[in-house]
């Protein structure tokens, strides 16, 4: 994959914790490629880190999804697709401090936060994915 419009990269499976510190490289690799701010870089990473551990905690496991954007500005748009349970309550999901497992509850909500766009499809018996864009200032 590279820094370039267009490129993107398929990471799968994600479906255990060795996994997800793949991810997690692969998303540093591709910050870097396009640029990114070292608090962008992070902010970016530990968004993708959280979202991934929820497709494999949550999700049952499944897949990411790495695209190098380019509009006005360039950016990164990485998506985190399960065929899992789905989230039954969405905004209580959202509003952070809530968890079904024995979390924090503050993955959703930080990534969101982290982001500078978040998009969550998810349904009972669906699946859940999620979708985050980072750009570059
Ligand atoms: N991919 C997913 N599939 C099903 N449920 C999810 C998924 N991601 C998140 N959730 C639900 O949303 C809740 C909040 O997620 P999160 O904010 O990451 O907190 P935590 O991981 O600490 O539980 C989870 O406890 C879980 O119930
Ligand atoms: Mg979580």
């Amino acid at each position: 994959m590279t820094g370039q419009p267009g490129s993107s990269a398929v990471i799968a499976p994600l479906k255990d914790q060795d996994d997800v510190v793949r991810l997690r490289q692969s998303v540093r690799k591709l910050a870097t490629q396009i640029g990114l701010s070292l608090v962008d870089l992070t902010k970016i990473v530990t968004a993708a880190s959280e979202l991934a551990r929820n497709t494999v905690v949550y999700g049952g496991g499944g897949h990411a999804e790495l695209e190098v954007l380019e509009g006005l500005r360039r950016g990164v748009r990485l998506s985190f697709v399960d065929q899992g349970p789905g989230i039954a309550d969405i905004e209580r999901a959202l509003a952070g401090g809530n968890s079904t497992g024995d979390g924090l509850g503050l993955g959703l909500s930080g990534s969101r936060r982290l982001a500078d766009e978040f998009d969550l499809q998810t349904g009972l018996g669906q699946g859940t994915r999620v979708t985050i864009i980072k750009w570059k200032p």
